[in-house]
């Protein structure tokens, strides 16, 4: 009976999977393998510093991360900036003060500013808005064995041009295999040595492309670490207990269960 449930189950999601092959709705994710992948995974300090630079240095050009906090760029288990570059690294923007009325430097406590594009979204939440559920027919199979999600996204956005254009309703699109419908509006921003990294680390496209989605992985889940730390800490606490409760029990009847067979 389990077999040919099995079997049926199988089979109906081959058939699926081509079925949504056929028709080409999601564009294609490739799989990268991130240091805060797992049960254990962390984000790499250096990773995510380097994935700032690439956000401030190209990104920012048009995309905004209004909702994170500039000091949290100093926060550990993040880029954990020192506390003085972190100050410098706000210092650099401008933001309106209302109590002023007046424009000022920004302060640790001010956040990213927002997008300078009007049709550019948003990054701050990019990263999970962009999970997804990647895998045949949306299952999530490979978000659960393959942690592929919003940053594998991201990767693939910023690689996947084609080089073809075509021009829509006075809107230049580029073909790019990974956005769902093949063609985006944002011009490929990563070429490969658009930034020289400070710690020599390769600057080639694909590593550039990394690296600003794993600080956008950050950004959208900066407590990610200690989230991991809780559940694991949870699931040591269930396994004692379970193992004090079980001879417990064994214990309690002890007395019964050894009359019974005795
Ligand atoms: C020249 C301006 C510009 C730059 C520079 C730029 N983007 Fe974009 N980006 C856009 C626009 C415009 C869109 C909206 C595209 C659309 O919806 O077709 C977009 C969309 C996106 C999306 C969302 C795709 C989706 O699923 O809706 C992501 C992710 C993204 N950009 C990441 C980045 C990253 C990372 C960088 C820096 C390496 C970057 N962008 C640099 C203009 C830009």
């Amino acid at each position: 009976m389990f077999k040919k449930l099995a079997i049926s189950a199988v089979a109906a999601l081959t058939l699926s999977t081509g079925v949504a092959v056929a028709a080409g709705g999601e564009g294609h994710i490739e799989d990268v393998d991130f240091s805060f992948e797992g049960p254990f995974g962390t984000f790499d300090q250096n990773q995510l510093q380097r994935g700032l630079q690439v956000y401030t240095e190209v990104c920012s050009a048009c995309h905004g991360m209004q909702y994170v906090p500039l000091r949290t760029l100093a926060d550990d288990g993040g880029p954990s900036l020192p506390e003085d570059q972190m100050r410098a690294y706000a210092a650099q923007f401008e933001v309106f003060d209302p109590e002023l009325d007046d424009f000022r430097a920004a302060k640790p406590t001010d956040h990213f500013p927002g997008s300078n594009l009007e049709n550019a979204p948003d990054l701050s939440l990019m990263a999970k808005a962009r999970a997804g559920f990647h895998g045949p027919v949306g299952t999530g199979l490979n978000q659960l064995f393959k942690g592929m999600g919003g940053p594998e996204y991201i990767v693939s956005i910023l690689t996947s041009y084609t080089g073809e254009t075509k021009t829509q309703a006075g809107v230049t699109l580029y073909e790019n295999t990974a956005f769902p419908g093949g063609w985006i509006a944002m011009a490929p921003p990563l070429y490969g040595e658009d930034v020289e990294y400070a710690d020599g680390h390769s600057n080639s496209m694909h590593h550039e492309a990394e690296d600003v989605a794993a600080f956008l992985m950050w950004a959208a889940e900066p407590k990610m670490m200690a989230r991991k730390q809780a559940g694991l800490t949870g699931v040591i606490f269930l396994t004692v207990l379970t193992v004090l409760l079980y001879l417990t029990n064994k214990r309690i009847w002890a007395p019964i269960k050894g009359k019974r067979t005795s």
